[in-house]
């Protein structure tokens, strides 16, 4: 936990920075930035499942019986806010295989800047579960706050927010929307420009990971 922002996780492991770093640069291909993601998103999910709930089982080792601890992944599921959060996705079933998964689509209404929801696709039972949102990037937070309110009205039974990269704009809208929600990123960069684009920060992660600019 950053101790400076309440509810903020800063996650500055070495490990962490270093392919963040790769990915920033302009240089990266498509297929490395999306190689990087992957990677950063099981690092970043080793912090986020840190808390989990555990229960015991009673295993046989080879030698005798035992009474050992196991996460229940089915109860945890990550929401993908399209289309970007895709990219996180495939990392964190990686180290969590057997997380549920939601999808919520957004778009950004010209006249109005309003996030407008098309795509809501949760599992049954969200009651039970704890939702991790996930987004590469949180800039003006209009996207994050609109998927954590429709999230809410499912009342899980927790919700996360996980991005790479956000901006002190970006945190301050979501905290004063969804104080409940940490947030947890492994960079806090500069500022917003007048785009809505984080500074310095790595570009469009949308098109960088699908290579469609
Ligand atoms: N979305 C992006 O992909 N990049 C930014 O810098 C801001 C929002």
């Amino acid at each position: 936990m950053n101790p400076s922002i309440p509810g903020v996780h800063l996650i500055d492991h070495p490990l962490v920075q270093h392919k963040l770093t790769l990915m920033r640069n302009r240089q990266a291909s498509t297929s490395s930035f999306r190689r990087l993601l992957n990677e950063l998103a099981m690092l970043m999910t080793y912090e986020v499942t840190r808390d989990v709930p555990m229960q015991e089982v009673q295993i046989e080792t080879p030698l005798e019986t035992m009474t050992s601890r196991v996460i229940d992944g089915k109860k945890l599921v990550f929401v993908s806010i399209l289309r970007a959060g895709t990219g996180l996705l495939d990392g964190m079933l990686g180290v969590v295989p057997g997380a549920r998964v939601g999808h919520i689509g957004l778009y950004r209404d010209p006249a109005t800047l309003m996030a407008v929801e098309y795509y809501f696709k949760m599992p049954q039972g969200m009651n039970e579960r704890d939702a991790v949102v996930v987004d590469p990037m949180l800039a003006t937070g209009n996207s994050a706050i609109a998927a954590v309110t429709r999230l809410k009205t499912l009342n899980p039974r927790s919700i996360k927010f996980v991005c790479l990269l956000t901006c002190p704009e970006g945190i301050a809208a979501m905290r004063a929307a969804h104080p409940d929600v940490p947030i947890f990123t492994a960079a806090i960069d500069r500022q917003l420009n007048d785009h809505g684009y984080i500074l310095p920060g790595l570009g469009d992660a949308g098109d960088r990971m699908f290579g469609t600019k």
